[in-house]
């Protein structure tokens, strides 16, 4: 093995599963490949475990030997076709100052949210290098410890998404401060939006160099806009991002994935803007999305989180009536419409793996 300044150590060798890499760039696949948004998570108790010997959820973060564990646990259960960085997307904005924390029970919050003019002006991306080392430490330890298994996934919030957060200080049900701003100080938005742009395109772009072989840009809340401002105040930033990223590491093509919650009006306007894949909500059926967006890009979804509480039955049904619904073909990933809820049962995610790896062989 080489030792490279730059990257540290890095195993370069074949991937031995590329299915889901190569189903991101459209090319042929043997079966669907399969990850899910949020796998490593409290529904798994060996998580809950780890969680618990890390003290909480940030310190689990934040310590890159159980943030490896843990990134690791759902692919011990699961044949599961990547695996995904644990972290958080809120630590861009923790390491720009604002103090993210987690009350118990209570979700994200910010000691220090962006609440007078002067801290917008004062805002100015962290150096990945300095401020989320123990990010790139995990996917290091990641890489080395996945040895080429399957690929490892990077991740970041969008810049609009980010945001949101850093405005209201914690989770809202309609970021009412944040469209208040909007509408109010346009100027203002743009500047943090701005600053967000450049971090997140250095964040991402260290993950790969780190290590990461596709990256996923998570817009939550984009969704909540008007078709105008999106395109606007969340779109155009998330462009920026994808204009800017790495597209080739270890001889081998860097796909991106942007997602947009309740972005199903606008797939064809995100398509457009360079990302290789699309992901989906539950509320779009995945067969006329394709057909929107042609042979652009690929697409990564889309099955209502919900339907894992169910049975396995259910489970079975609606997986089957996804992979028919996209049809014949490569360029599906498949994956939830969202993060796996935390009262999923084990083994209905057994029943959706084993479901979508047998039945799409049929398809290809
Ligand atoms: O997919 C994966 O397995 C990687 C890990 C991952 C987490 N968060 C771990 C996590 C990823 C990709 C995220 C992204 C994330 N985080 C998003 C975008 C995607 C989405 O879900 O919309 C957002 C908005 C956040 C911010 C965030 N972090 C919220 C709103 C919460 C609370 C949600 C909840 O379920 O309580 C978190 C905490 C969080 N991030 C948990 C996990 C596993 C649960 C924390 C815990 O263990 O207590």
């Amino acid at each position: 093995m080489r030792e490279s300044p730059r990257s540290g150590t890095l195993p370069v060798m074949k991937l031995q599963n590329d299915t889901f890499i190569r189903a991101l760039l459209r090319e042929a696949t043997p079966y669907t490949p399969t990850w899910l948004m949020r796998q490593a998570g409290r529904y798994l108790p060996e998580y809950n475990q780890t969680r618990a010997r890390a003290g909480n959820f940030l310190a689990l973060c934040q310590n890159p030997n159980l943030a490896t564990e843990v990134t690791l646990q759902p692919l011990a259960r699961y044949q599961l076709d990547a695996a995904i960085v644990f972290s958080d997307i809120l630590t861009i904005p923790d390491a720009m100052g604002l103090g993210l924390y987690f009350a118990e029970g209570e979700g994200p919050k910010f000691e220090r949210p962006l609440r007078e003019e002067w801290e917008i002006r004062d805002l100015s991306a962290p150096d990945p290098a300095v401020h989320l080392r123990y990010v790139l430490d995990t996917v290091r330890q990641c890489r080395q410890a996945l040895a080429g298994s399957v690929p490892l996934i990077g991740f970041s919030g969008s810049p609009f998404t980010l945001a949101c957060y850093m405005i209201e200080g914690r989770g809202s049900s309609d970021f009412a401060s944040v469209k208040k701003m909007l509408y109010r100080r346009p100027d203002l938005l743009h500047k943090i939006l701005a600053v967000n742009a450049t971090a997140v395109t250095d964040y991402l772009n260290a993950q790969i160099e780190a290590g990461a072989q596709a990256v996923m840009i998570f817009d939550t809340w984009g969704g909540m806009l008007s078709h105008g401002a999106f395109h606007e105040f969340s779109l155009a930033y998330t462009k920026q991002i994808v204009d800017r990223l790495t597209r080739q590491r270890e001889g081998l093509r860097v796909p991106s994935i942007v997602f947009t919650k309740g972005g199903g009006g606008w797939l064809e306007s995100i398509a457009a803007i360079g990302c290789d894949a699309v992901g989906l909500d539950w509320t779009v059926d995945i067969g006329a999305a394709r057909a929107r967006v042609g042979d652009r890009v690929a697409l990564q979804g889309n099955l209502d989180p919900a339907v894992l509480l169910a049975s396995p039955q259910a489970v079975q049904k609606e997986a089957l009536a996804i992979l028919k619904s996209f049809g014949r073909g490569s360029g599906h990933v498949f994956n939830l419409g969202h993060g796996i809820s935390q009262h999923t049962p084990p083994e209905h995610v057994s029943a959706l793996i084993e479901t979508v790896r047998g039945s799409s062989v049929a398809y290809h």
